[in-house]
Formats: structure tokens, C-alpha cells, sequence
């Protein structure tokens, strides 16, 4: 079980912080003190919260419909908010699976009382530093069947890990379990000049942020086939739901959907 006691109110959280600038109510003064600061160098910042949670919402609905997946592990998942992932899902596969991962207490609470709803849901403590305790966790092998397609999501969490954490290596040993036919998504920050002053604000919360450059996110998905259109930032990816504002078409956030290669079949 998650223990609250562990919940740190006065560090800046990544997964609050987040929270409040989606307009989530599960957040403390300090991280509502850093959110601000960040919306004071990045106006948009807000904007750029929702565009990351609508990219996922419409990559779910893809992977739920057209792509036919019916089993998704949503590590870093955040706390719960509106149009969580199973409820994209259930909408258009009442059976589909999803298992929320995150490392964070708070999130842990939060999500075993309202994610953990029913008999297609499970909450998982872990790390995604540790990818292999991810794919043996008692609560993911619940749900979750590694030898038929899965589709896993890492929105707005690689850029968390450092560099020293190595996330090509991570990503290479998730995708080793997963089947072929399986999917990832991914959402990053992208590395620009114009907001690298606010990156430099996480210095001081329970995880550092490190945005990338499209060329280091593309290298992230190296070895996969993307889903049409590719990487390209969030409110471009299959934008059809979407009423964009100019500066939301800039965001700093990029994203794509990667299918693991299906084995060939026949000669060749
Ligand atoms: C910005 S939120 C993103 C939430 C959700 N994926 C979304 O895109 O809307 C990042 C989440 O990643 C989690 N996280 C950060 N580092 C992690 C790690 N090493 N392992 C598991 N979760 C992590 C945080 O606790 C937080 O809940």
C-alpha cells in the first residue's frame, strides 16, 4: 500500500505542479508557488498542460479504436483528472485494461481511491527507472498480458529522467517485453532557448526537468515504426479534435506514437 506519511508538502512536486496548472485541486502551496513562477516565464504554460493531456487522450482513443488494443500501462500517470485513460478507453472497449504506474505517494493515493474503480483497472508503485520491476509488478501482471499487443504510455515523463538514468536504455528494455504489434506513446518537452529559464525552476522540485531536442526525442523512438504523422508537436498530431490558437501550434512539447514491428510472416 502507498503510505501518505511519505507525502512531502513543502518540495515543489512535479505530479502537483502539473496539477494545478491543469486546474486540479490536489496540490500544496509550494507547488502552486512554483507553478506560478513558471506561468510567469512561459504565459502559455497552462495552455501547454492541457495540450499534453489532450494529445493523450487522442492517442488512447487511436490505439483504442483504430489500432484495436485492448491493454495500456500508463506509467507516470499524474494524479487523476478528467478523462483519465480508462475512461478514453472503456468508452470505445468497455474491456479494455489499463494499469496506472507512477513512483509518487501522493499519486498512489490519490489514484488507488479513484483510478483503481473497477475490475479493469490496478494501480502500480514503481519506478520507471526500474523498467523490470514495471514488467513484473504483481498488480501489472494482473491485467496485463506481455505476449499479446499492449500499448504503453509515457506522457510528459521521460523528461524526468536524467540522462544518467539513461532513458534510451529504459525504453529499450520496456519495449523488449512488449509483443510485437505493441505501441508507445510518448510526449516530451522540447529544448529551446525560450524556455529553458523555466526548466531551470525544477531545480529546486523532487525531480529535475531535462527537455531535449527533436533530435534527441526522435532518438528515443529509434527502432519503431511511427504512426502517421510522426513526432511532431502535440497539437499537430491528428489535430482534428482540436480548436488551436497560433502560439498553442509552438508548443515546446513533442509526441509520437511508435508500433513495435510485427513479425514477418513467410519467406523472405
Ligand atoms: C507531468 S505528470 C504527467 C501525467 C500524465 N502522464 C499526463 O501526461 O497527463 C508526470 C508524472 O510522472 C511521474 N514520475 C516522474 N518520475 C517518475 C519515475 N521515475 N517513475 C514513475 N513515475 C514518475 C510523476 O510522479 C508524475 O505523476
Amino acid at each position: 500500500m502507498p503510505d501518505g506519511s511519505l507525502i512531502d508538502a513543502s518540495t515543489p512536486n512535479v505530479a502537483r505542479t502539473y496539477d494545478y496548472l491543469l486546474g486540479g485541486k490536489e496540490n500544496f502551496a509550494a507547488d502552486r508557488a512554483m507553478a506560478e513562477k513558471v506561468v510567469r516565464l512561459v504565459p502559455q504554460a497552462r495552455t501547454f498542460a492541457r495540450l499534453n493531456r489532450e494529445f493523450l487522450v487522442r492517442t488512447v482513443r487511436f490505439l483504442a479504436g483504430e489500432a484495436g488494443i485492448t491493454q495500456f500501462v500508463d506509467i507516470g500517470s499524474g494524479l487523476p483528472t478528467q478523462r483519465n485513460v480508462h475512461e478514453v478507453a472503456q468508452q470505445i472497449n468497455p474491456d479494455a485494461r489499463v494499469v496506472y504506474v507512477d513512483n509518487d505517494p501522493m499519486v498512489l493515493v490519490h489514484a488507488r481511491a479513484l483510478l483503481a474503480t473497477n475490475a479493469n483497472t490496478r494501480v502500480a508503485d514503481a519506478d520507471l527507472r526500474k523498467p523490470s520491476n514495471i514488467v513484473g509488478h504483481h498488480d501489472v501482471l494482473d491485467l496485463i498480458d506481455w505476449s499479446k499487443p499492449v500499448a504503453v504510455l509515457l506522457a510528459a515523463v521521460l523528461h524526468f529522467i536524467t540522462d544518467t538514468d539513461d532513458p534510451r536504455q529504459i525504453i529499450g528494455e520496456l519495449r523488449a517485453a512488449m509483443a510485437p504489434g505493441s505501441y508507445l506513446v510518448i510526449s516530451h518537452a522540447e529544448r529551446r532557448p525560450d524556455i529553458a529559464e523555466a526548466g531551470e525552476l525544477y531545480r529546486d522540485a523532487n525531480a529535475p526537468v531535462v527537455p531535449r531536442t527533436a533530435e534527441e526525442i526522435a532518438a528515443l523512438l529509434s527502432g519503431l515504426n511511427l504512426v502517421a504523422p510522426g513526432l511532431l508537436r502535440l497539437p499537430l498530431w491528428r489535430p482534428q479534435e482540436l480548436e488551436m490558437w497560433p502560439e498553442e501550434l509552438d508548443a515546446p512539447l513533442l509526441g509520437a506514437v511508435g508500433q513495435v514491428a510485427s513479425m514477418r510472416t513467410g519467406g523472405g
